[in-house]
């Protein structure tokens, strides 16, 4: 196989429909039904069990907003967009836990169109096991050495307030980074507290607390392929 180019497989490709799943779905999958009467749809996650402390009910339903299909069309969408914006040699640094599931699709998005970003992580205290920010951000852990001087792509699962981004971005600019561009898998504008300046988004939606594709709640929910909402 060395040495083999291979196709970058179509967005639609990647999607394998609940009912073509072998088993039907794996521990920690999703019962799908649909709610009479209406076009959305509810999700009853099923999580194992023990996972369940804290406030998350692990069976609260989800409703479903954006599905495996319509989440690798826009990730496929989004990586020229970025290539159209930023030369090739640029660093990603994404926000942990919630961007691992998004940036693993995007870097391969990315190198479909030619780019080759390296990749950094860093985390920053979360919401805890709340819904609302604590309104403190602090960063946990080290800050990637080596972005002095470089473009970085900050990525993150979800802009709410802006207090994160912006926290991550002054950040990096204290480290000497030449220059930055946000990019969040979810924007909800209307809940903006602190001006940042998202140039990449994945979906824009209202005041909802959304859940799935790597974005939790309590530390539930990550496991979900696709994003729901828990309202
Ligand atoms: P911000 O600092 O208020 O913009 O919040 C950003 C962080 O809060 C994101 O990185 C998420 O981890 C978390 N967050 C914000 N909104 C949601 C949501 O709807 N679901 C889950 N986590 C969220
Ligand atoms: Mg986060």
């Amino acid at each position: 196989m060395t040495g083999m180019l291979l196709p970058l497989p179509s967005p639609v490709s990647l999607y394998r429909s609940p009912s073509a799943r072998n088993p039907p779905l794996p521990p920690g999958g999703a019962v799908l039904s649909r709610m009479a009467g209406s076009t959305e749809k509810t999700m009853t996650p099923e999580t194992p069990s023990g996972g369940g402390e804290g406030p998350a009910d692990p069976r609260a339903p989800v409703t479903l907003l954006f599905d495996e299909v319509e989440i690798a069309r826009r990730v496929g969408a989004l990586a020229p967009e970025i290539s159209r914006a930023i030369a090739d040699g640029f660093t990603i640094v994404a926000l942990l836990k919630g961007a691992f599931v998004f940036v693993a699709d995007l870097v391969r998005a990315l190198d479909g169109v030619g780019r080759h970003p390296r990749v950094e992580f860093i985390t920053l205290s979360s919401y805890g096991r709340g819904r609302e920010s604590a309104g403190t951000v602090r960063l946990i852990g080290e800050l990637p050495a080596g972005v002095a001087g470089r473009a970085v792509l900050l990525v993150d699962d979800v802009a709410d307030t802006g207090r994160s981004l912006a926290f991550a971005r002054d950040l990096l600019l204290g480290q000497g980074t030449a220059r930055i561009w946000i990019c969040a898998l979810v924007d909800k504008p209307s809940r903006r507290e602190v001006e940042i300046a998202v140039d990449f988004t994945g979906f824009t939606i209202g005041d909802r607390f959304v859940v799935g594709y790597g974005i939790d709640y309590a530390e539930q929910y990550r496991h979900l392929p696709y994003i729901g909402a828990l309202d």
